[in-house]
């Protein structure tokens, strides 16, 4: 079974509705797919711009609309917060769960992000569950145990055919936003480690089928021979989406 390849944009806390738009448009003008579409290109814009997105991808095959974040509660009395049901009802795809960043700076836990990945499921989007470790863990030779217990957490509660609708990002966290990316051999290693993770749980012909993206400083430049490595399937990409020339770039890497 040939498993989905991917090239998803996040752009993080980035462009306001207007530069949001001109951005997408710029992508689109690209052309990425004049025959048919090889590669799920998805974009993952704040809150304030799914809609919009959403109207500006709808006739454009091969793009994705993803939301990066979302609250784990149906509705209620949690002001500021955005639930899985309005995001579907934006035309959202995909959401993007657990990124470091969130882990980080809101203090969203294992069993929070779980509830996450449920809201989402159930509002029938899919996720993009995202785990890595930080750079003490690696130096201890720790990476191994931590990412697989973050997915144990986040994801493993899920019946198989829920978690067909799972797309898996590893993102060393050393790695995001500082420009060191894991080596080839390294993203390999990890996310073959992911792979086997999952035939343990699911057996192997959900683990084949499962879509596992590199995240952390990837680049026009790095993208080709990170793409080529077996077991990684596509890319999370930050930095480098806020450009339309530098993201169509990666995307065409994984074509
Ligand atoms: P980066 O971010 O590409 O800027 O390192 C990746 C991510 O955090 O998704």
């Amino acid at each position: 079974m040939q498993r989905k390849k991917m090239v998803a944009g996040n752009w993080k806390m980035n462009k306001n509705l207007y530069e949001g738009k001109q951005l997408v448009s710029e992508i689109l003008e690209r052309g990425l797919f004049e025959e048919d579409p090889t590669v799920e290109v998805v974009i993952a814009p704040p809150f304030t711009s799914l809609e919009l997105t959403a109207e500006q991808i709808k006739d454009h095959k091969g793009f994705y609309l993803a939301a990066q974040n979302c609250h784990h509660e149906a509705s209620g009395a949690f002001t500021g917060e955005v639930s899985a049901a309005m995001l579907k009802g934006c035309g959202v795809d995909y959401v993007i769960i657990g990124h470091s960043e969130r882990r980080q700076y809101f203090r969203e836990t294992d069993e929070m992000l779980a509830s996450k990945v449920n809201a989402a499921l159930n509002c029938h989007m899919k996720v993009i569950f995202c785990c890595g470790e930080p750079l003490d863990m690696r130096e201890a030779g720790n990476q191994n145990d931590f990412v697989g217990t973050q997915i144990e957490r986040g994801v493993f509660h899920l019946s198989e055919k829920e978690f067909a609708d799972v797309v898996i990002a590893y993102e060393p966290i050393w790695a995001i936003g500082t420009g060191l990316t894991a080596s080839d051999e390294q993203a390999q290693e990890m996310h073959a480690f992911i792979r086997s993770k999952i035939a343990e749980k699911y057996g192997q012909d959900v683990a084949e089928a499962t879509t596992i993206l590199y995240g952390g400083s990837c680049k026009p430049s790095n993208a080709k021979s990170l793409f080529a490595c077996p077991d990684v399937d596509g890319g999370l990409i930050g930095g480098a989406s806020l450009d339309a020339k530098d993201f169509a770039e990666i995307v065409k890497a994984r074509m």
